[in-house]
């Protein structure tokens, strides 16, 4: 007799034997009925494979590094797996192929926390809709080319603030990179004593750890979202900071554009310097062929950094640059997407609910694809004989800017932006590692990263050696032009 059969007749004997009242029976039998039926279709479909979740819990995902640990289960159960969380069913993507068609189809996010109408939280409905329309129309490839000024200015006021303060170089590309997006989105330079930045910096920080699937209860628990305010401490905690923001970006603007909810912007496109400090510092080799490439095309005597109009010519700093987006992504796992329907992928049955996680880290280290993955080896993207360079190409070849339809809509910008902040920093400065009470030199690690769903390198010390005679004052005019 099969169990689910031995289990009817124990119920019904059970029934009969105790004579209870109806409706209890009725309300039971329910009860047991839909149990009854959700194991036997459960049973029927297949999903995909994936290690044995705890009863109530489900499987243990860390929170730091987890596009590691996603990688590791799919090395043991195959390139999609399926986890479960407290219930919540998961999908790890390993592969491009099934990346790229899963999220073709599935194109929503979903948060309970932190709903707070950005446009990365917003599930794919109108209003989305409306945001993304806005974006990609001030920030699609030829929109782009007309901030290039912006972002040259930027860059020469970079050169100027690590000329003045080496040792802040952290907090001078962040100023960089928010400052920009700034200027851009709002028409407004940041207060000059820090204090914008430093409150958009916390912002960005909090965000990056909220933005996390296992950061907050009530997303491993969707449930609990229906609980009353008094019982729902993290709904007073979102609220807080949602209008500490709105407080902020209200008085930092008169105006607000589609573009007014793109706060992980600046984190990544600093990060993705900050990375390629990194490797710089690590593979001084591919730091020094940059440079020779610079001089030789601006000069050793050129008093002003690169601008777009020398990108044609600087094959290697953009390859070097792409390299970086390759090697240490900042959005290592993009954003979670979630399924709205029911579907079927290579037989595997995907429950309406899913958050599928594709795993960019992983396909940015596949062997196959990229051989010698973990070196840093620009010239794995040098063009081809003949092959013409445009600034989109910056974006082509890896994919740290996210799939199908939210493929990250400031791409452009964000891939000029860096390559800008690192071209001046190449023309300007040596990249140096300090020197250890060993008297070796410190490197730092490329595997330290700082927590939560966005990947900046951890906190390292650098040397930023001027390597010309650069004229402060004749590039603060240019800035301020
Ligand atoms: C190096 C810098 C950047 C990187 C690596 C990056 C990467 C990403 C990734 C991976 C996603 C998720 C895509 C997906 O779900 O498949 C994303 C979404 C997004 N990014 Fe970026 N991004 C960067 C800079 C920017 C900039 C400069 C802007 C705006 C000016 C921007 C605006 C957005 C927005 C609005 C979304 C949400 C799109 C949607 O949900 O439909 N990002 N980004």
């Amino acid at each position: 007799m099969s169990t689910v059969t031995s289990f009817i007749v124990n119920w019904t004997q059970l029934i009969k034997a105790s004579k209870p009242d109806r409706l209890a029976i009725i309300l039971l039998s329910l009860i047991a009925a839909h149990y009854i039926a959700l194991y036997l279709r459960q049973k029927a479909r297949r999903y995909a494979p994936g290690p044995t979740p705890w009863p109530i819990i489900g499987n243990y995902i860390p929170t730091e590094k987890s596009w590691l640990f996603f990688h590791d289960v799919c090395k043991t159960y195959g390139p999609i797996v399926r986890l479960s969380l407290a219930g919540s069913e998961m999908l790890i993507l390993d592969e491009l192929e099934d990346i790229e068609e899963l999220c073709a189809r599935i194109i929503h996010y979903s948060f309970s926390f932190a709903n707070a109408q950005r446009l990365v939280l917003l599930p794919y409905r109108p209003l989305l809709k409306k945001q993304q329309a806005a974006a990609f129309q001030v920030l699609n490839a030829r929109a782009v080319d007309g901030y290039e000024g912006i972002q040259e200015r930027s860059s020469i006021k970079l050169t100027t603030d690590i000329l003045k303060q080496p040792t802040k170089a952290y907090i001078s590309i962040k100023w960089y990179t928010a400052e920009t997006l700034q200027t851009l989105v709002y028409a407004k330079r940041f207060s000059e004593d820090g204090n914008d930045l430093r409150t958009l910096l916390h912002i960005l920080k909090t965000f990056a750890q909220d933005m996390h699937p296992t950061r907050h209860l009530v997303d491993v628990y969707p449930i609990l979202d229906k609980l009353p305010d008094a019982l729902a401490p993290w709904r007073g905690e979102a609220k807080e900071k949602h209008e500490n923001e709105f407080t902020f970006y209200s008085r930092l603007l008169r105006e607000k554009n589609g573009l007014d909810e793109t706060s992980m912007a600046y984190q990544n496109t600093a990060g993705s310097i900050l990375w390629a400090l990194v490797a710089m510092l690590n593979y001084p080799e591919t730091m020094k062929k940059a440079q020779a490439e610079i001089d030789h095309v601006l000069g050793r005597d050129s008093n002003m950094p690169p601008s777009f109009r020398h990108f044609q010519d600087l094959p290697y700093c953009t390859a070097f640059v792409k390299e970086v987006l390759r090697w240490s992504p900042v959005a290592p796992i993009s954003a979670p997407h979630q399924s709205l329907q029911d579907d079927v992928y290579k037989g595997y049955f995907i429950p309406a609910g899913t958050t599928v996680i594709p795993n960019i880290w992983a396909i940015h280290h596949n062997e196959k694809r990229y051989p010698d993955p973990f070196k840093f080896k620009p010239e794995r993207y040098m063009p081809k004989n003949g092959e013409k360079l445009t600034t989109e190409s910056l974006n082509e070849g890896h994919c740290g800017f996210g799939f199908g339809r939210r493929v990250c809509p400031g791409q452009y910008l964000a891939s000029k932006s860096v390559w800008m902040g690192v071209v001046s920093l190449l023309w300007g400065f040596d990249i140096l590692p300090p020197t250890g009470a060993s008297g070796k030199p410190v490197l730092p690690d490329p595997s330290a990263v700082r927590s939560g769903l966005t990947a900046e390198p951890g906190t390292f010390d650098v040397v930023m050696k001027p390597r010309r005679i650069i004229d402060v004052d004749a590039l603060t005019q240019a800035w301020a032009n």
